[in-house]
């Protein structure tokens, strides 16, 4: 089907297949289309359907409670279309090429390597039919028979032509994809993987001091910001803070990894984990000991340690929506941090 996209900016077309979102669509072809999550929530890839059969999956998606469906009003992550269709998007920044980063694309990726990391957080890995490119903080979106709708989940490893993405999965009652995940041996499945998407990235070229502020599985991209920096030796030249909010020593996880990453940097990467409902009462921690403790929420750990030094600072925060605008509010009235130098992602 052949999709006309209208803008503020200019006329945009592109094909889209059978099944395939109209966001997804768009991006694939390179055509920047505004969105956050890719997954229903956040209503930033709204659009009109002009002309055409196109169709919403998710009608209770949470991002499209302030849609007019009536006058065709649509989530482009949500909607599919039967025939060619004309939209328009109320946006004057949509091109046809990216600026920076990867054009995403759709593979498909096996299961493999799933394992308990707390009695809520999975790791697994997925090997990839095909090599993905994707810059260190970035997410992409998994779907699969078992579950109705895609699921954002942000890469915990980092590499160039990568053959396996990581991840890390915090299991939330009642939730679809965490039911399934967490409920049978999903080892060796299938799943359907689109992206890399996001814009929570890190780009060793910029040559800033980087501030991560990760709540719970949240820490996924910062351990790919982690990883890609340790690769190319970012902290011999700058500096890095981050903050890893869990609720007890219990819920934590990836300790040896970080501590790892702790020990490659040096003195310019300081890693600190939050503990929100614990006092652990030590200022390092009794087995790793390059990481350090502190109690309370982990923005308010964050806004202790950083004071005086956003010199040069890009923050980087993920993790439950709460937490995010709790962090993003200490990076502002702080750290005086430009909207522009804070780049984050809400997990809804
Ligand atoms: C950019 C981004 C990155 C994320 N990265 C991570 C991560 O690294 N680790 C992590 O643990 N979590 C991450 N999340 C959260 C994750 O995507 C899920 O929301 C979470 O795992 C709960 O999923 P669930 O299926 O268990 O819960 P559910 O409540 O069943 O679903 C949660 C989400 O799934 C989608 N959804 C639900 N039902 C439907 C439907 N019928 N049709 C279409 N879509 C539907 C919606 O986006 C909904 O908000 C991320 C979220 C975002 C936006
Ligand atoms: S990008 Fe579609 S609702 Fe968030």
């Amino acid at each position: 089907m052949k999709i006309t996209v209208q803008t503020k900016g200019g006329q945009f077309e592109y094909d889209v297949d059978t099944g395939e979102t109209l966001l997804a669509g768009a991006l694939r072809n390179g055509i920047t289309l505004p969105y956050e999550c890719a997954t229903g929530t956040c209503g930033t890839c709204r659009g009109r359907i002009m002309t055409g059969d196109c169709h919403m999956g998710w009608d209770e998606a949470p991002g499209a409670a302030r849609l007019k469906r009536e006058k065709g009003d649509c989530l482009l992550c949500q909607t599919t279309a039967t025939s060619d269709a004309l939209v328009r998007v109320p946006s004057s920044k949509v091109t046809d090429h990216f600026e920076r980063g990867h054009v995403p694309c759709h593979c498909k990726g096996t299961l493999t390597n799933s394992r308990m990391l707390t009695h809520d957080v999975m790791h697994f890995d997925l090997v990839l039919d095909r090599p993905l490119n994707f810059d260190a903080g970035q997410f992409v979106t998994l779907s699969c028979d078992q579950v109705v709708g895609a699921r954002a989940y942000s890469m915990v490893n980092y590499a160039a032509d990568a053959q396996i993405l990581s991840f890390v999965v915090k299991h939330l009652p009642g939730g679809g994809f965490g039911d399934w995940l967490f409920g049978e041996d999903v080892d060796g499945t299938e799943v359907s993987v689109f992206g890399a998407l996001g814009a929570a990235t890190f780009y060793p070229e910029e040559d800033r001091n980087i501030i991560c502020i990760g709540g719970g599985s949240g820490i996924a991209g910062m351990m790919s910001i982690l990883d890609r920096a340790c690769q190319e030796k970012y902290f011999t030249d700058h500096a890095g803070h981050v903050f890893f909010g869990v609720r007890t020593m219990a819920d934590s996880f990836y300790l040896a990894e970080l501590a790892s990453f702790a020990e490659q940097a040096g003195e310019n990467l300081s890693i600190t984990v939050a503990l929100s409902d614990e006092d652990p009462g030590l200022k390092r921690h009794p087995e790793f000991d390059a990481l350090k403790l502190d109690t309370g929420f982990v923005h308010e750990a964050a806004s202790r340690a950083m004071a005086g030094r956003y010199d040069n600072a890009i923050g980087y925060v993920a993790g439950p929506p709460p937490m995010v605008d709790a962090s993003l509010r200490v990076l502002v009235a702080d750290g005086k941090l430009p909207v522009s130098d804070i780049r984050y992602d809400k997990f809804s």
